[in-house]
């Protein structure tokens, strides 16, 4: 695995899109798609390319645990940046539900993911993983660390409106995915994107799984 260092934020989006865009020519596409502040660019970027995504089912890789129609949860940020501005079916548009093993189903029953997009938390987190996760975990509820919770307080009004729970795919269901692509941005990424990379392969730095899959590619961005 190597860490592929790109100019800026919307070269980011934009090398990602071109891999998004080459995943929607597959008959009938499956993608897993991150949210947080580094995927802006790259839906920004596919949004304007005015592609085809009505063959296309998403998964999402996690929502708080909160009403779904709230602002700042992961279904409004979807809809807003990417759903509602593309011909994808709001009805292949999944996120993490329960039962949590019925969306696990439901990923099989669509004969795997063909490509899952990441990002990566300051403290080594994919999707909700957290440190300590196990490398097997499935999709589930899960506590969100105080490091998160004061990291995506700037998505909210307050700190204190930060949902503490999540319900977040696996460890385990996101390794089973095709390809998988990484993006992170900002300087405060790169010591953990290190260690993640060069490390060890242990459960305190989730992202440090990757290193076990055939198929990832990793972008950062200052
Ligand atoms: P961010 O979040 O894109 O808002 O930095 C990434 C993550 O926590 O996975």
């Amino acid at each position: 695995m190597k860490i592929n260092i790109l100019k800026n934020y919307w070269e980011l989006g934009s090398v990602v899109a071109d891999i998004v865009e080459h995943a929607l020519t597959l008959p009938e596409p499956k993608l897993v798609l991150p949210t947080g502040s580094t995927p802006l660019s790259l839906y920004k970027e596919l949004v304007n390319r005015d592609l085809d995504w009505s063959t296309t089912t998403t998964f999402n890789l996690d929502e708080y645990l909160m009403n779904i129609n709230h602002p700042y949860s992961y279904h409004s940020y979807m809809k807003k940046n990417l759903f509602d501005r593309t011909n994808i079916y709001p009805d292949h548009c999944n996120f993490p539900f329960r039962p949590t093993l019925s969306f696990e189903d439901k990923i099989y029953a669509n004969s795997g993911i063909d490509l899952c997009i990441l990002g990566i938390g300051s403290n080594g987190h994919i999707a909700f993983n957290e440190p300590g996760s196990s490398f097997k975990s499935r999709t589930r509820v899960v506590d969100l660390t105080e490091q998160t919770i004061k990291d995506n307080a700037k998505h909210f009004d307050s700190i204190d409106d930060v949902p503490k729970q999540a319900i977040t795919m696996g460890l385990g269901t996101i390794m089973e995915s095709k390809r998988i692509v990484l993006m992170a941005n900002g300087k405060h990424k790169l010591n953990i994107l290190n260690v993640a990379v060069n490390g060890e392969v242990t459960e305190s730095v989730p992202a440090s799984i990757l290193q076990n899959h055939k198929n990832v590619k990793i972008y950062y961005c200052e």
